[in-house]
């Protein structure tokens, strides 16, 4: 009897408490993408929505179709819609003090997720990302311990100018240049596109012979997939006459490793949203931040990805 009235009570607290949904904090974010051309970058999108969602905020999205320009014009326009937060995923590191400084004289706090900003940290409230640093080098050293340090590799490289590239390539180096017998044979820009790698591979094997790759080094899979085609359109193995190596673990990439067609991938968690929400709620009721707050992510190789089910 006493613990079907606890029950009772229970059920009658949680149908009198409002759901999160319903919750509305009345605060209206905008969040400026950097597009929505492929899987992992709609994953993280529709992470920052659901989360957006889940605590009530209204969320504005902008999407700058890879054109800074159009993250600025996004950014002026949430500022005069005076939002209570900006998000911002910037394309290139460069060029955004001008706005940051805008924001910060409204009083509006900004968010960078995941790509960095080269400007003064005083001019937002907190980065929410991962060390594209270490991404580079555990792509380089899972590829070191696979061919024991003896490898000619070719390389895809993502956005030029973005924090991403840049410092993916500066860790993947930082490693093989600890093995006299690991080296870049040749290197393409393929813009973290599918088609983008698929075009640089078509361009790599025309001018290098496959015999000397051992390796493809891509810095996203979106490229490392795009490659795949290519090696297998030129009638050759991918993952077995050449290694493929690169980083998000996407599905796609997932289950290419599964099949074979592919060797590794570093994870980079689309689950930003959550840290950044929290950091902003923690902001909102005067707690002090940190300026970093960094999300971890693995590495999957055909060892891991076989416990994975690919079934939607
Ligand atoms: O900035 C991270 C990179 O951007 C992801 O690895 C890539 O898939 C995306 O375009």
């Amino acid at each position: 009897m006493r613990l079907l009235r606890c029950c009772l009570l229970i059920s009658f607290i949680l149908s009198v408490l409002p759901t999160h949904a319903q919750n509305d904090s009345g605060l209206t974010i905008g969040f400026i993408q950097i597009s929505s051309e492929h899987e992992w970058r709609l994953a993280f999108t529709q992470d920052v929505k659901a989360e957006a969602e889940r605590r009530g905020f209204k969320l504005l999205y902008a999407d700058q179709c890879c054109i800074q320009e159009s993250g600025i014009e996004a950014f002026r326009s949430f500022i005069e819609k005076q939002v209570d937060a900006i998000l911002l995923v910037p394309v290139v590191e460069t060029g955004w003090t001008e706005v940051l400084q805008e924001a910060q004289n409204a009083g509006i706090p900004v968010v960078i997720l995941e790509r960095s900003v080269a400007a003064d940290e005083s001019l937002y409230l907190t980065r929410v990302s991962l060390d594209f640093v270490n991404q580079g080098r555990l792509a380089g050293a899972w590829l070191a311990q696979e061919t024991s340090g003896i490898c000619h590799i070719v390389e895809l490289k993502g956005t030029g100018g973005s924090q991403a590239a840049l410092e993916r390539q500066t860790g993947f180096n930082d490693v093989i240049a600890l093995f006299p017998n690991m080296r870049i044979i040749a290197s393409q820009p393929g813009d973290f596109m599918k088609e983008g790698g698929k075009a640089a591979m078509q361009i790599i094997l025309d001018t290098v012979d496959p015999a000397e790759i051992c390796a493809v080094w891509a810095h996203n899979d979106d490229m490392a997939l795009g490659a795949i085609e290519a090696i297998k359109e030129a009638g050759l193995d991918p993952g077995d006459d050449m290694l493929i190596v690169s980083i998000d673990a996407i599905p796609g990439m997932l289950k290419a490793i599964a099949e074979g067609d592919a060797n590794a991938t570093v994870e980079l968690s689309p689950h930003m949203a959550g840290p950044a929400f929290d950091a902003l709620a923690d902001y909102f009721a005067g707690k002090t931040i940190p300026k970093s707050i960094l999300v971890w992510g693995g590495i999957f190789s055909s060892d891991t990805v076989n416990y994975l089910s690919f079934e939607p």
